[in-house]
């Protein structure tokens, strides 16, 4: 078992490993000033998931409009035994963006006495949490973390949890929070890091009814609204920013050709204001980009997947065809 620990030895005890890779800290002001001079404004979605944004992105997973999350789980449901045969005894599950416990719960649950979880997060304050959680739970696994940025591809030299086959969870359709050539760099990223008989097993959210996608971005009780404008709070706070927020209505619109939900803040009225003593403005119906929302059909998961060199498998997905799970083999050398 190795052991190259980093830090804080002690609070990794129920660790087997903690690999810190040292990934750059993210550079907020530098994102947002740059975002906010391009035309139309943009923000990455990667900065919602503050505290508070986590928690509002947990009350949209129980939306009744944002179907995403609960047909997921439903799959899983379903699957186990597949699962179960597919990754054969022993497997080492990985989990780039270590989330949703709910659903990593669900996988160890259903595979025939896997060997590790290895989590693997940007925020090693969240990594650890989340391991030790699984790592108190499944007293039977052996449980790594590694402290990674997974966009930067995966560097699982370290990982000497030697036993079955290794299984890359993403679920959530996280994926389509790339662009295709994003989707394509994270999923070679993914590829590059497997042997032979490696899988990955990975979510993904399906083009359907416009009217459905928009509710889901869109939902009666405002709960998207205020996670989209959490992040203009954050900016506020944490960046020194003025933007007068209550001057923002949250928009989530279906752009048919790039096959993706959108979702903007739109000034209703013209607005100045400062970042960090930066000044920036949006004139009246002008918009600040703030997410992409990607969504597949059958055929287009897996021209993307065959681009990286993988092969699709096996596919499940819920009865009204909402949402697909993948699994994902290196393909087979012609
Ligand atoms: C976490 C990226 C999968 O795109 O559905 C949900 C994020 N944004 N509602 C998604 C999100 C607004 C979510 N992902």
């Amino acid at each position: 078992m190795h052991d190259r620990v980093s830090g804080r030895p002690s609070t990794h005890a129920a660790l087997a490993f903690y690999d810190d890779q040292q990934p750059p800290a993210g550079d907020f002001l530098a994102d947002v000033l740059d975002g906010f001079s391009r035309t139309p404004k943009q923000l990455t979605p990667v900065y919602f998931y503050d505290a508070k944004g986590s928690a509002i992105f947990d009350e949209i997973t129980a939306l009744p409009e944002y179907y995403v999350t609960r047909t997921e789980l439903g799959i899983l449901d379903q699957i186990g035994s597949e699962l179960a045969a597919l990754a054969g005894p022993g497997a080492v599950v990985i989990e780039p963006g270590s989330g949703s416990s709910v659903k990593i719960r669900k996988l160890l649950d259903a595979l025939s006495v896997p060997a590790a979880y290895v989590g693997l997060d940007i925020s090693g304050e969240h990594l650890e949490s989340a391991c030790q959680e699984i790592a108190a739970d499944y007293p039977n696994l052996q449980v790594g973390a590694i402290c990674a940025d997974f966009t930067e591809g995966l560097d699982l030299k370290h990982l000497t949890l030697e036993s079955g086959r290794r299984i890359i969870f993403f679920p959530g359709s996280t994926i389509g929070n790339f662009e295709p050539e994003g989707a394509r760099a994270l999923l070679s990223g993914f590829r590059k890091a497997m042997r032979p008989g490696d899988a990955v097993l990975i979510g993904a959210d399906r083009v359907k009814d416009a009217d459905r996608l928009v509710a889901a971005y869109d939902d009666k009780a405002g709960v998207t609204a205020r996670f989209n404008l959490n992040l203009i709070d954050r900016i506020n706070d944490e960046l020194g920013g003025t933007i007068d927020a209550s001057a923002l209505r949250h928009k989530a619109i279906w752009n048919a050709e790039k096959a993706r939900i959108e979702m903007h803040l739109i000034a209703i009225r013209d607005l100045h204001f400062t970042v960090s003593g930066h000044e920036f403005q949006l004139r009246e119906g002008e918009s600040i980009h703030t997410e992409n929302s990607h969504k597949f059909t059958p055929e287009s998961f897996t021209s993307l997947a065959k681009s990286v060199g993988f092969d699709v498998l096996q596919t499940w997905s819920d009865p009204a065809d909402l949402f697909t799970l993948h699994w994902l083999e290196p393909a087979a050398k012609a």
